[in-house]
């Protein structure tokens, strides 16, 4: 498969990389870029070989958003009948594979929106986020209002949302949007293929179980996701890892093997 809009690489063993490269317009997230990156995150969660996925931007965007030329003309009838933007978060959202969002540069928009798609965001710390549709006479429309609500508090968000105005990648990691930032591109990069690595050497199985009951926290309550992740962790006593984890650590085992 050749791609135009994204480059796929692999920085590391067990660790897919995927990154925007659409330099001439700072990464704007267009239809055909956004088939390329749902193309290549399916590939990658169905590759065996592929434990962890980072999605990455250049130095100095992640994305500037969706593509304003391309929506320009969108009418009402078109955007609901094709459901403009909801593959946009079907596949990301759906992964069985952890995903990792390194930003750098512009996050706006759509750009900020996928960024907070990922499982883990990591962003340098003069990173540029916003969420400035409203300077376009519209409003978030890829989730942008429901998942910083979520991260940040409804006043902080509404302050984003309403004005407009961006914030750095320091202030995403105070208000926990973000959870780790990074000096300079190259840091971040390190930093993001470190953490890929590592979430790569444990139990598959488990790894996707703990993704899940995480992601579970944002759509129930309390005692429901207390719940749901009781029977998930009864579940894995079924596995052939948890044997494998137990045992090693009973006898003293450094070398583990999982089976998933
Ligand atoms: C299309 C874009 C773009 C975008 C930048 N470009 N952002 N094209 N859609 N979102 C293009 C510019 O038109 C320009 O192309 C080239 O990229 C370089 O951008 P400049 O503006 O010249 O760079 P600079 O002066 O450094 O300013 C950078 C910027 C600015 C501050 C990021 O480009 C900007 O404000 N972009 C728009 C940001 C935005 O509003 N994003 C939200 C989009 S709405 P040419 O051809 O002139 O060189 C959205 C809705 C999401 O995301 C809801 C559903 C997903």
């Amino acid at each position: 498969h050749h791609y135009e809009n994204i480059l796929l690489e692999r920085p590391a063993d067990g660790v897919g990389q995927i990154t925007l490269n659409r330099p001439k317009a700072l990464n704007a997230l267009s239809t055909p870029l956004f088939k390329e990156l749902n193309d290549a995150l399916q590939k990658l969660d169905e590759d065996p070989s592929v434990r962890a996925i980072l999605i990455a931007g250049s130095e100095r965007a992640f994305a500037a958003g969706a593509d304003i030329k391309e929506m320009k003309d969108l009418t009402f009838s078109k955007a609901y009948s094709s459901n403009f933007i909801q593959p946009w978060s079907t596949t990301i959202t759906n992964l069985n594979k952890p995903t990792i969002a390194a930003v750098s540069g512009y996050a706006l928009g759509g750009g900020c929106e996928l960024a907070m798609m990922a499982d883990i965001m990591y962003c340098t710390a003069d990173a540029k986020f916003g969420q400035p549709e409203i300077k376009l006479g519209v409003i978030p429309g890829a989730g942008g209002s429901q998942r910083l609500t979520r991260a940040v508090g409804k006043s902080k968000a509404m302050e984003i949302i309403l004005t407009g105005k961006t914030f750095s990648g320091k202030e995403a990691e105070i208000w926990g949007l973000a959870s780790r930032t990074f000096t300079g591109f190259d840091e971040l990069m390190k930093g993001a293929t470190d953490t890929a690595i590592t979430i790569a050497s444990y139990s598959m199985l488990a790894i996707k179980a703990a993704k899940e009951v995480v992601n579970q926290s944002q759509e129930l309550a309390l005692s429901e996701g207390v719940k749901y992740e009781r029977r998930v962790f009864h579940a894995l006593f079924g596995s052939q890892d948890q044997k494998i984890g137990m045992d090693a650590f009973a006898n003293k085992k450094t070398d583990i093997k999982w089976t998933n």
